[in-house]
């Protein structure tokens, strides 16, 4: 039996006919903008652009940015484009400071939505009969219910765990023998780690795709979490202000990048500080411009995600750079600009320390302090030779590549907090005087 699931014709599409159905989807979006959404119309009457001069791709550049700003300032449901009466569903991100983003989707929209998680579950080698175990926490994060329609759009059996409950997780992993599983790389980690307390090797479990996202993570990462887990491990990118999960997706084939679902979201990349359009191949910070949706129709997203854009290869669809990190990831340590990501490649090169860890930042004066806590893998936990040249090495790496001094501190096993979402990969405690 053919167990593959087949493509999508527009997958596989000529460039220019994705161009000339991004064009006409493109015209369809900014009209829906301007005229069902005051916030929309005001924006482009303020730049003093209309939707009607857009006759080419490339004049989206003239039209305005959107920001968290424009979604935080019309909270909560101020920048909708229909009747309260269209929008079927309500999701939230909760941010750290301030009030949650807040997205509305219409019954299409879900549809849409649903159809491109179940392409990116294809993508990343699903097969006929599988089962989709589902770590994504449920509730207003867009990441549980979005995998969720998208895996039962899929065909595929859905088993809704939702985040927490590490133990339980782990045992029903054991008993329900899932084929895919769908969650954060950093929690992925904390369930390896789970079935090895258990006693059980985590690479013998059913599992054969893991779809890792919602937060950034390095090709490092990836090749450990595959050979840990004796899995396929893709990359699954979005953000709930362009819909949630499945705005871009690796192909198992080429994980070379998340191809991005163009028929529905228009990329750009522009430089951080003026905004300027930035050709292919440059990095720079991605922008999206929603397509088709109806509740919440996006013009030039600044969604503050660092990458370059990239030539199809297993689609005709662009791809992009795996994500360096956010704009506001960025650390300034001593006037050098570092992201987490960089220092998890460099940890990730030590096999006597675990693949958890945490930057603290703090002040001895006028002075910032870069410690980074990390834990003894388990086989190294009693070998303090080894444990004592892997923080030393990693030392060295942090000073001779990155350029600042890190002080690396050895926490116990288990000493840094798990999350079951979204990792805090960084403690800042300079502007707090902590
Ligand atoms: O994290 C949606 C999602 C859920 C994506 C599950 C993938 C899987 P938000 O909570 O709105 O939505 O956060 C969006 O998370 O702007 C990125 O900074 C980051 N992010 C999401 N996916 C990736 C990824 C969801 N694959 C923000 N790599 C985005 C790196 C990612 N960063």
């Amino acid at each position: 039996m053919d167990t593959a699931l087949p493509l999508e014709s527009i997958e596989t599409a000529s460039r220019d006919e994705l161009a000339n159905l991004q064009l006409e989807r493109l015209k369809w979006s900014l009209n829906h903008a301007y005229e069902n959404s005051p916030v929309y119309r005001r924006k482009f009457d303020e730049a003093g652009v209309h939707p009607d001069e857009l006759t080419t791709l490339a004049d989206l550049a003239r039209f305005p940015f959107t920001k968290k700003s424009d979604l935080r300032e019309n909270y909560p449901f101020g920048m909708f484009a229909v009747p309260q009466d269209r929008i079927a569903r309500i999701h939230a991100s909760s941010g750290t400071t301030g009030k949650p983003t807040v997205v509305g989707y219409t019954a299409r929209d879900i549809d849409t939505w649903a159809g491109l998680v179940a392409r990116s579950i294809r993508a990343a080698g699903a097969r006929r009969g599988d089962k989709v175990h589902v770590s994504y926490g449920y509730g207003l994060f867009t990441g549980g219910l979005g995998a969720h329609y998208g895996a039962e759009r899929a065909g595929l059996t859905v088993i809704p765990f939702g985040g927490g409950q590490t133990e339980k997780q782990v045992q029903l992993i054991r008993d329900f023998q899932p084929d895919i599983i769908m969650v954060t790389p950093s929690y992925m980690l904390a369930l390896a780690d789970e079935f090895e307390r258990q006693g059980l090797d985590p690479a013998q479990s059913s599992l054969r795709v893991g779809i890792f996202g919602a937060e950034p993570w390095t090709n490092e990462m990836r090749l450990v979490l595959e050979q840990r887990m004796g899995i396929d491990a893709v990359d699954i990118y979005g953000l709930s202000e362009v819909i949630g999960p499945g705005v871009a997706s690796e192909c198992a084939e080429t994980k070379d990048g998340p191809t991005i679902w163009e028929d529905h979201f228009y990329p750009e990349i522009v430089d951080p500080e003026t905004g300027a359009v930035l050709p292919d191949g440059e990095f720079g910070e991605l922008v999206f411009t929603s397509l088709t949706k109806e509740a919440l129709p996006i013009v030039r997203y600044r969604t503050g995600d660092l990458t370059r854009l990239l030539p199809g290869t297993a689609r005709t669809m662009r791809r992009m750079e795996k994500i360096t990190g956010r704009c506001d990831d960025m650390m300034i340590v001593r006037g050098v600009n570092v992201f987490p990501t960089q220092i998890e490649e460099l940890l990730l090169k030590q096999r006597a320390l675990a693949p958890h860890y945490q930057i603290v930042l703090t002040k001895d004066g006028p002075l910032d302090v870069m410690t980074l806590n990390v834990e003894p893998s388990p086989e190294a936990s009693a070998n303090t030779a080894a444990l004592d040249a892997a923080r030393s090495a990693l030392s060295y790496d942090i000073k001779a590549l990155i350029g600042i001094s890190a002080f690396v501190n050895l926490l116990p096993v288990g000493g840094i907090e798990r999350s079951v979402g979204k990792a805090r990969r960084v403690v800042d405690k300079r502007r707090s005087g902590n």
